[in-house]
């Protein structure tokens, strides 16, 4: 893997702020977390034996579009097992969660920290069902895994940046789940319910109502 440089830790508060330190195309992976950061200021149980890694890019205004990106990343490392995308980013695997991604802009970087459920399933209540790779039979190392996420990563980005974000878009809705279905969406102001429509240009959710058809940008999404 050359496009990236690799520095492992055994304990960070958390890649994605050691990350902030690094120059473009490092990669900053951690042993365990004691602050892992989740979406929305949401905690990220960082055991050790899951992966907490973060990938350090130069920012860009297509920022937005690397949450699908990495997602697809992740998706396509671990098909062929039954691996789903939830909007915008969560991976699924079996239909738990398996995988988060949070993307941070800092300065001139884009940070994308990408945690994945290797050998532990969490153990605090989250509002969604979870599992680890292991839950689901599969033994794979961290470091392995690692290397990859990294590998398709590098090629998504190739493919974005010779297609553009239309391909990407379409390769992410092969693996999106609830399409077409009736979903839940919470808000950071309330819920709504409708159906689940595919999403736009930029990513962002359709949402079908009886009434209207609805754009949303940041949310959490349930199927029902
Ligand atoms: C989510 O809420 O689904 C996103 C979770 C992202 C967790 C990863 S673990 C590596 C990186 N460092 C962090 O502090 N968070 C991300």
């Amino acid at each position: 893997m050359d496009t990236f440089k690799t520095h492992f830790f055994d304990v960070l508060d958390s890649t994605n702020d050691t990350a902030k330190n690094y120059p473009p195309f490092s990669v900053i992976c951690a042993d365990r977390q004691t602050k892992g950061k989740g979406r929305m200021g949401r905690k990220w149980e960082s055991e050790s034996g899951n992966l907490f890694m973060s990938v350090v890019l130069p920012n860009t205004p297509d920022a937005p579009k690397y949450s699908f990106i990495a997602a697809l990343a992740v998706a396509r490392t671990l098909s062929p097992l039954p691996v789903h995308i939830k909007w915008p980013n969560d991976i699924l695997l079996e239909g738990k969660k398996v995988c988060g991604i949070l993307l941070e802009a800092f300065e001139n970087k884009l940070i994308i920290g990408i945690g994945v459920n290797v050998a532990h399933t969490p153990e605090k209540k989250m509002m969604y069902p979870v599992t680890s790779l292991a839950a689901c039979g599969e033994t794979v190392s961290s470091k392995e895994l690692l290397n990859f996420i990294l590998q398709n990563l590098e090629s998504v980005i190739q493919s974005f940046d010779k297609f553009g974000f239309e391909r990407i878009r379409q390769q992410w809705l092969e693996f999106a789940v609830g399409l077409h279905k009736t979903i839940k969406v919470r808000l950071p102001n309330g819920e709504k319910i409708g159906t689940f429509d595919g999403i736009t240009e930029n990513g962002a959710l359709m949402l079908k109502t009886p009434n209207k058809k609805q754009i949303i940008t940041v949310g959490d999404v349930f199927m029902i």
